[in-house]
């Protein structure tokens, strides 16, 4: 649950239905620490948790900054933020997470924003200008009614690393995303990216010539399942085993394990609920995962998974609780 209690400072009109929040301790003390590409729960009203990455210069501590679309065709959790949050009001979010952090190295950094997507790799290009690094930040939007932190950017990054691509809501006429990572791959160049579904596809698809380890992404929202597994049932049940205990629990096809183990007085935190936060995050200690998530890396993937959205492909999981 979310544990800080702070107050909203500031509320902006960012861009079209984006507004940011400046979020402060009551009393003027420092937050805890983060840095770029970390998150916040945020508890939009009771039972209704949702992530937000931090926008502003990692190193602040007086202050978090969100950046919030409103959504109308989302879960409801952007809606509501925004037709209730005012300023003057006391809101509760955790300390700040990092699952999408900058990896060390010297060499060239691209980040690669779409929309909303902007506000983790904002933060990211002003960890990257602080240091002196070389990168690049490629931010796409409609056009210039949607480039949200736009001041802000072009005050706190020098003109040569930032570049608005604007496609008056046409992709074709935007960035050319195959042909830049195409031209930036190199030895020791990192890539970052973030946005809606159809911005992380192509980058997704452009940057699978870019070897392993060296590209990163975060989703905000689940990608979309292809029609055919969309409409497919859930996989099959299976068992599940909690090591300390050897008790044994049948998953059906359609429930999760998150609410199967919840049933059984074994509660997981939860947040997201939809493989994009890891707060859920488990061991396993034996058995196949059908990974659904969207944000364990291959390797976390061998020990880990999200029982929110990941099932067993095996008849039996071990469990490491
Ligand atoms: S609760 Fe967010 S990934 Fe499971």
């Amino acid at each position: 649950m979310p544990e800080l209690e702070l107050l909203v400072r500031q509320i902006r009109l960012e861009a079209r239905n984006i507004h940011s929040y400046e979020l402060v301790h009551p009393r003027g003390e420092e937050l805890p620490g983060f840095e770029a590409g970390a998150h916040i729960d945020v508890q939009v009203a009771e039972g209704l948790v949702r992530q937000y990455s931090l926008s502003n210069p990692p190193g602040e501590r007086h202050r978090y900054v969100i950046g919030v679309l409103r959504d109308e065709q989302g879960r409801g959790g952007s809606r509501a933020l925004h037709d209730s949050w005012r300023v003057g009001a006391r809101v509760r979010v955790s300390e700040p997470r990092n699952h999408f952090a900058l990896r060390p190295g010297a060499g060239r950094v691209l980040l690669l924003a779409g929309g909303i997507g902007v506000t983790p790799l904002k933060a990211m290009a002003h960890q990257l200008h602080a240091r002196g690094a070389d990168y690049e930040l490629h931010y796409c939007a409609r056009d210039e009614h949607s480039v949200a932190f736009a001041d802000e950017l072009r005050a706190g990054l020098a003109p040569a690393r930032l570049h608005l691509h604007l496609d008056g809501g046409d992709p074709s006429r935007g960035l050319d995303i195959a042909a830049l990572l195409a031209r930036e791959r190199r030895e020791g160049a990192q890539v970052y990216y973030c946005g809606p579904a159809g911005f992380m596809r192509a980058c997704a698809a452009a940057a699978e010539v870019w070897p392993a380890g060296s590209v990163h992404c975060e989703h905000f929202k689940a990608p979309d399942k292809p029609a055919a597994a969309a409409d497919a049932p859930a996989a099959g049940g299976f068992t599940l085993q909690i090591a300390s205990s050897g008790l044994r629990l049948q998953v059906p096809a359609q429930r999760s394990v998150v609410e199967v183990l919840r049933e059984a007085g074994i509660e997981v935190p939860t947040s997201c609920e939809a493989g994009l936060c890891a707060t859920c995050k488990t061991g396993y200690l034996q058995g196949e995962v059908d990974h659904q998530d969207c944000i364990l890396g291959p390797e976390e993937q061998c020990t880990h998974f999200t029982p929110c959205v990941s099932r067993a492909r095996s008849e039996l999981l071990v469990l490491d609780l």
